[in-house]
């Protein structure tokens, strides 16, 4: 029997690309339980070459963080191309004061959720799983193991923050198969030693140590750069600098891709709005809606706004 395709119309950013083949129609089922995956997806999954594809086009990339199966289903339906499971879920999903105190049990166990969430979707989108505090630190043997669980939870990708003091071991990894995002600029794990959620590489100084720690970090092998809250110009600068994608939070507009944490971009926060952050849930009715606004304002180039950089 011919199975029928469903266009997802009611998402406005999907397109003839984001078309896929359901699964069976399911009983209606408790709690936004998912459909069981059985059925093969139209859509290509998202992978390193086709990241760095449109890092060379010129198309830019969108990624959200994602912390549990639904929304990490939603996203992937919208069309984002990457979902980081950020250690951010810290402050978001346990109330802590900053990400010092996520574990790599922790990370383990939200990357599981958001990899199953996908799976049942048929979901497409390069999944990051975030190395926390301590977990690669002490040296190149303990960033394994600790990867090699995230890896294993169904992560394609795993984070790590620091610079060129890492390159050691982000060679050590992407030897051994694990692809490495690096993430330079304002690293929320050294917030201690930063003094606070501050601008980082303003200075001449600190922007020419950035650009050669991403050079370092680029040659030891990671396949994509996180550039947070640095002035914009740095973060072309530094795009311009690497071959690899950069994804930038508050690095301005000419990074490849784009980044913001899920509950900030639905405007789901108790404190103060950082700069950076712009609310998509603004003139929207629905999550995925908002979701889809996200990607298309960073795919057009509209978001992030001046008003959004430094
Ligand atoms: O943990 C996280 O969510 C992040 C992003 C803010 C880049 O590192």
């Amino acid at each position: 029997m011919r199975r029928r395709r469903r266009v997802y119309k009611h998402l406005p950013c999907f397109d003839a690309l984001h078309t896929v083949n359901p699964a069976p129609a399911n009983p209606a089922s408790p709690y936004g339980t998912l459909p069981p995956a059985s059925v093969p997806a139209s859509r290509r999954p998202i992978s390193l070459p086709r990241l760095r594809e449109m890092h060379l086009s010129g198309e830019k990339i969108t990624m959200l963080t994602a912390y549990d199966a639904t929304f990490a289903a939603v996203a992937d339906a919208a069309g984002v191309e990457t979902i980081l499971v950020g250690d951010s879920l810290g402050m978001v999903c346990q109330g802590l004061s900053s990400t010092v105190g996520v574990t790599l049990e922790t990370m383990r166990y939200h990357t599981e959720s958001v990899v199953r969430g996908l799976r049942r979707v048929q979901g497409t989108a390069w999944v990051i799983g975030d190395l926390p505090f301590g977990s690669y630190h002490e040296s190149r043997e303990q960033a394994l193991r600790s990867a090699t669980v995230l890896m294993q939870a169904g992560a394609h990708m795993v984070k790590l923050e620091g610079g060129a003091w890492l390159a050691e071991t982000v060679h050590f990894l992407t030897e051994r198969a694990i692809p490495v995002c690096a993430h330079l600029g304002l690293t929320p794990q050294s917030v201690h030693q930063l003094g606070g959620y501050k601008v980082q590489g303003k200075s001449s100084s600190a922007a020419e140590l950035l650009k050669s720690d991403a050079l370092a970090l680029q040659a030891a092998g990671a396949m994509l750069l996180v550039l947070e809250a640095i002035p914009s110009a740095l973060g072309r600068e530094t795009t311009e600098l690497l071959t690899i994608p950069t994804i930038g939070i508050g690095a301005g507009p000419d990074c490849s891709g784009q980044v913001l944490v899920m509950h900030d971009m639905l405007g789901v926060f108790p404190g103060r709005k950082a700069k950076f952050v712009k609310d998509f849930m603004q003139g929207q009715t629905t999550i995925a809606a908002a979701i889809c606004a996200y990607i298309r304002a960073v795919r057009d180039k509209s978001f992030p706004a001046p008003e959004h950089c430094f």
